[in-house]
């Protein structure tokens, strides 16, 4: 569904991601952890088609879409979500707006189908008739999950989740992590979850990849991922201070 191949990207000139080769099959979840500021949200954008790798390939269903026009790429947008890191709501529009804009964009659906998709969605993360607030008037995790809400109203085949969880109590973790595996088990979503935390790449990831240094230092299944001999996801997962990751 999403392969990656020698893909680089330079920003400012520095080499941000190095050549890294990933694939996500249909219907499974790769969660990418590394160090804050390693470039996984970068990888996102690319993927996305926000921005445009140095070097390399990004097959979407087949698709390569680092050069495809602007229309071309939005008929791929279709296809895939994204969660952004930072909600990212539209500050003008109520909550119920926002998860309906791609509705209105994307599709011909009646008003009373739309409002039924939208409360459906809102329902799913948590924010049941919450449709007539602003943005403004929700909490941080509010938002995350209003954002989230308005990226599954399109019923996207695959998925882009930026850290999910992160600012989210532990019981809306949960929530968030059960959400990432029904989607995937009921409609055979394909995602890519960033994520710093532990549990919640365990509890989502089919597979499990770490980005150092621009690079992917170790991958494979959760229980793989968990015996890695790499001293650097070591380290990583039971964060410690002493190790190759110089703090
Ligand atoms: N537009 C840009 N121009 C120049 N450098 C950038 C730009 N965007 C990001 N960077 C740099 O690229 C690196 C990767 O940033 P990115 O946001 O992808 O990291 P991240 O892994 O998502 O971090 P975090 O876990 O904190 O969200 C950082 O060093 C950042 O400063
Ligand atoms: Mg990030």
């Amino acid at each position: 569904m999403i392969a990656i191949k020698n893909l680089t990207v330079r920003l400012s000139g520095r080499e941000v991601i190095k050549n890294i080769n990933l694939e996500i099959a249909k219907g499974k979840t790769l969660v990418v952890m590394g160090l804050s500021g390693v470039g996984k949200s970068t990888l996102l954008r690319c993927i996305i088609g926000l921005m445009k790798p140095a070097e390399g390939a990004i097959y979407i269903g087949g698709k390569e879409i680092t050069r495809l026009s602007y229309s071309d790429l939005d008929k791929v947008r279709k296809k895939i979500g994204m969660v952004f890191q930072s909600p990212a709501l539209f500050d003008s529009l109520t909550i119920g707006e926002n998860v309906a804009f791609g509705l209105r964009e994307h599709t011909n659906f009646p008003e009373e189908e739309i409002q039924r998709i939208v409360a459906e969605k809102l329902a799913i993360v948590d924010l049941e008739g919450k449709e007539n607030l602003m943005p403004s008037q929700l909490s941080g995790g509010m938002q995350k999950r209003a954002s989230l809400a308005r990226t599954i109203a399109t019923n996207p085949e695959g998925i882009l989740y930026d850290e999910p969880t992160s600012g989210l109590d532990p019981i809306m973790s949960n929530v968030i992590n059960q959400l990432i595996n029904n989607l995937k088990e009921q409609f055979g979503v394909t995602s890519i979850v960033v994520t710093h935390d532990l549990e919640s790449a365990f509890m989502v990831g089919d597979e499990i990849a770490m980005l150092y240094q621009g690079e992917i230092v170790g991958k494979g299944s959760p229980q793989e991922f968990k015996r890695s001999t790499s001293p650097i996801v070591q380290q990583f997962i039971q964060g410690s201070i002493q190790g190759p990751i110089k703090v």
